[in-house]
């Protein structure tokens, strides 16, 4: 069947992130023997799966709790009773807010639909920007018009042999006709964590031009955490910040939270009930046992955190290992779940890596599709790969050993 609508064009042809849903189902469900390396599925920790376990035992045995999870549908922003605990516990870290500046929706990803196409339509430029790519490709067809958004090419700070770092250029951002910034940290696909000075810089440049800054921070802080180093900012208004269960341990309870002006919060619960009638109330009434048991902190900071730090350290070693002699830099990988690799010497696209590594069952996220529309005119953006450091440690190590092999057999 063809579909004629501009909806349809921009979200059912074949979009980067069906193709990536689809790697991750593949391995995830239909082929369990691929390496895989994709995906931004977290990784499986027991100790956070038996906590999970526990909580939900304890929901399920208690028939009134069951019926609300179960039973009812949520009001348009999600729990009441979730939101206050929420901004109860935002309040502890310092932010400013009531239950008035928290919406809940299914996953974060629906959240970004909807602040998107809010904010933005391409008209009059009304446009968002990225103040640097590569950025998290989920937000590249999101949009029901083209040319929505604007994206800016980063510095490259290079550190040492084997190190570098992605920053903005402050220098060329210009912010006439956009109507929102949007900056994932920890960022996926780099796993660069904002700076102090960065953030304050992008939030004092969306403050004097009255536009909002949306912190996507789908690794960050306070939960899942998953940041080494760098800043863990506090909600202030005029900004968005939108965190998820998902990488936590939940990306099948399709949570997500939004922290945001009272009349942005409004305007999401509208939008999401017309969307989706009601968000789901299993997330949610997790993640109100958690905090009402104070174990979401425990969770993120003695177990998601420790788990990914070493994780992190085992994959560097490995890389430093059988990469020896190839040229190659790695970002600072300061948070979320990833390494980005960055191939100055690659003498083919990524996508024609990424091709061969596939055919040896070697699933990596070929780096070309981050970097929206610079991919085609800057070769910085086919010479990386992002890979995803959650499976086995031996799992991870078959693999590098297979892509040193085929960088060997590509530069022969
Ligand atoms: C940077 C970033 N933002 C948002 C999302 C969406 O996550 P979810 O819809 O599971 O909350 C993801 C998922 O991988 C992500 O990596």
């Amino acid at each position: 069947m063809t579909f004629k609508t501009s909806f349809a064009r921009q979200l059912a042809d074949g979009a980067g992130i069906v193709d990536l849903m689809s790697d991750l189902g593949e391995a995830l469900n239909v082929n369990p023997d691929l390496l895989f390396l994709g995906g931004g599925n977290p990784a499986r920790i027991d100790a956070v799966e038996a906590i999970l376990a526990s909580h939900l035992h304890a929901i399920a045995e208690d028939a009134d709790a069951i019926h609300q999870m179960l039973g009812v549908y949520q009001s348009p922003l999600g729990s009441e009773r979730l939101r206050a605990a929420l901004a109860a516990y935002f309040q502890s870290l310092g932010w400013p807010v009531t239950e008035a500046n928290i919406a809940l929706t299914n996953g974060s990803q629906s959240a970004f639909f909807m602040l998107f196409n809010l904010f933005a339509d391409g008209v009059d430029q009304r446009q968002i920007l990225l103040p640097w790519v590569p950025e998290y490709l989920g937000y590249q067809d999101q949009v029901l018009h083209p040319g929505v958004f604007r994206t800016m090419r980063p510095v490259i700070r290079c550190e040492g042999d084997n190190r570098f770092e992605y920053g903005c250029d402050f220098d060329a951002l210009e912010l006439s006709g956009v109507t929102a910034m949007c900056v994932s940290s920890p960022a996926n696909p780099s796993g660069k964590v904002l700076s102090t000075e960065e953030y304050q810089r992008l939030g004092a440049l969306a403050d004097a031009a009255g536009i909002p800054l949306i912190l996507d921070a789908a690794y960050g802080a306070p939960f899942p955490g998953i940041v080494f180093s760098g800043t863990r900012p506090a909600w202030q208004t005029n900004r968005i910040f939108v965190l998820s269960l998902s990488k936590l341990g939940l990306p099948g309870a399709r949570t997500g939270v939004v922290v945001a002006d009272e009349a942005v919060i409004e305007a999401l619960g509208s939008v999401n009930t017309v969307m989706s009638l009601a968000s789901g109330n299993l997330g949610p009434t997790l993640l109100l046992s958690l905090l009402q048991a104070g174990t979401l902190d425990i969770l993120c900071e003695q177990h998601v955190l420790p788990f990914y730090a070493s994780r992190r350290r085992f994959a560097l070693d490995c890389l430093a290992r059988h990469l020896e002699g190839i040229p190659h830099r790695v970002h600072r990988a300061d948070g979320a779940f990833f390494l980005w690799l960055w191939l100055p010497e690659l003498s083919v696209p990524s996508r024609v890596l990424y091709e061969r590594l596939k055919a040896r069952n070697v699933l990596v996220m070929d780096g070309a599709h981050f970097f929206f529309d610079q991919a085609e005119s800057w070769s910085h953006a086919q010479q990386c790969l992002r890979l995803t450091y959650c499976a086995e440690p031996q799992v991870f190590e078959r693999a590098i050993e297979i892509l040193a092999q085929e960088l060997h057999a590509i530069s022969d």
